[in-house]
């Protein structure tokens, strides 16, 4: 088990459509390191092309925020089948140090995913975990929170961005809820 580092804004593996999972025998270690990351950077979600993996995987724990009847989360090759209703909600992301948005997204998803021994399952889900998923599904299809916002909201952050590509920005000062 082992932190791994986080890659930022500006790494072409957040830009990716990641790779779907076949092997499902030997992902127990990185399934063990996406978690030590996670806690280690204070997440409630962590998708693996986070740690510069190219997988269709992620991980959420939401029961510090929100109490559930399983506490932890691992989604393989998740697909998002329906959506309705609409929520606003403030969102941070690990490869966005401090960098907060009001994203408007979803607020009822029904999520198709394999589980880590490769059992398909399909779910019906709302709220914050609903949130998640599509927090973590986006970054899977290479997609990030600034893409889901105004152009206006998104030059408004635009030097955080900047400074965060370049490597000038690697961790949160701040550490705020739902961060993912
Ligand atoms: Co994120």
């Amino acid at each position: 088990m082992a932190v791994r580092e986080i890659v930022h804004y500006g790494d072409p593996i957040l830009r990716k459509v990641c790779k779907p999972v076949k092997d499902f025998k030997k992902l127990s270690s990185l399934i063990d390191d996406m978690f030590d990351t996670m806690y280690e950077e204070s997440g409630i979600g962590l998708a693996a092309n986070q740690i510069g993996v190219d997988l269709n995987l992620f991980i959420i724990d939401i029961s510090g925020i929100e109490e559930e009847t399983e506490s932890v989360h691992i989604f393989i090759n998740g697909e998002i089948t329906e959506s309705s209703g609409e929520s606003w909600f403030e969102e941070g992301c690990l490869s966005i140090p401090d960098v907060r948005l009001e994203v408007k997204r979803p607020e009822f998803i029904q999520f198709k995913y394999q589980d880590e021994n490769g059992i398909e399952h399909i779910e019906e889900m709302h709220g914050l975990l609903a949130r998640a998923i599509q927090h973590e599904i986006d970054h899977l299809k290479g997609v990030f929170i600034v893409d889901r916002v105004t152009k206006t909201v998104k030059m408004s952050v635009e030097n955080d961005l900047k400074m965060i590509a370049q490597g000038a920005v690697t961790r949160s000062k701040t550490r705020k809820a739902f961060v993912l």
